[in-house]
């Protein structure tokens, strides 16, 4: 079964706190949570396997460790997802970025799907799929349907604030997908609006409302 990472570092829950402040504007909304992908990032990749290496520095031989094997896709799901991706290429550089574009159908809170583009070669990557919101999880479902369709397997979900509803849901539809959060809320709304959550993410990014 996927399990559930809940990331309570004091610093991405400082951060945290002023994003789900009605009061911030977009562009610190916007700049905070960069930061927190950012410092995300590093607890998402904590279990990435590494290789030993020699590297010889100037005054002799060190044992070193680098990481192994596959190389990182990160994808993040249109649009809010977005607002993630600068903040962990920071951390990892040399990632492939895919990019999924789902929406959630306001009448029936299906997800729609519009857009997909990812790397040829996803299936030899570690691949670590963004969006802020996991709410009823029928977009981070989707996204991963279309992921492994394209041939992806190793794949990892993060957001900021999950629902217990969407949690569910995602680990049932994809047991083998671990999900990373900054916070476990209380419920969804009559709107599937996480409860408190932060409103509408892609909104909030972009100021479009
Ligand atoms: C938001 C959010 C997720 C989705 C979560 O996107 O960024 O993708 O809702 O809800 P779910 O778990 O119930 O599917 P939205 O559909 O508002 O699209 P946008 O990012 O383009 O604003
Ligand atoms: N999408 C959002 O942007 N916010 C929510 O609370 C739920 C879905």
């Amino acid at each position: 079964m996927g399990r559930l990472y809940v990331i309570d570092h004091p610093l991405i829950q400082h951060k945290l706190a002023i994003i789900r402040d009605v009061n911030t504007g977009a562009k610190e909304f916007r700049e905070l949570v960069d930061e927190v992908a950012m410092l995300m990032a590093y607890e998402v990749t904590r279990n990435l396997p590494l290789t030993d290496i020699q590297v010889q520095t100037p005054v002799g031989m060190a044992q070193c460790s680098v990481i192994s094997g596959k190389k990182i896709g990160l994808i993040p799901i249109l649009r809010a997802g977005l607002g993630m991706v600068s903040g962990m290429l920071r951390l990892i550089p040399t990632a492939r970025v895919g990019h999924i574009g789902v929406y959630r159908d306001p009448e029936t809170l299906q997800p729609v799907e519009y857009y997909c583009k990812l790397p040829p070669d996803i299936a030899e990557r570690d691949l670590i799929v963004v969006d802020p919101m996991l709410a009823t999880g029928g977009s981070a479902i989707a996204s991963i349907n279309f992921i492994k369709q394209k041939g992806g397997t190793n794949i990892r979900f993060m957001c900021l604030i999950a629902s217990p509803e969407g949690v569910a849901a995602l680990k049932k539809a994809h047991p083998d997908v671990d999900i990373y959060t900054a916070a476990l809320d209380e419920c969804l709304n009559d709107h599937g609006y996480i409860v408190p959550g932060l409103g509408d993410a892609g909104d909030r990014l972009f100021g479009t409302k």
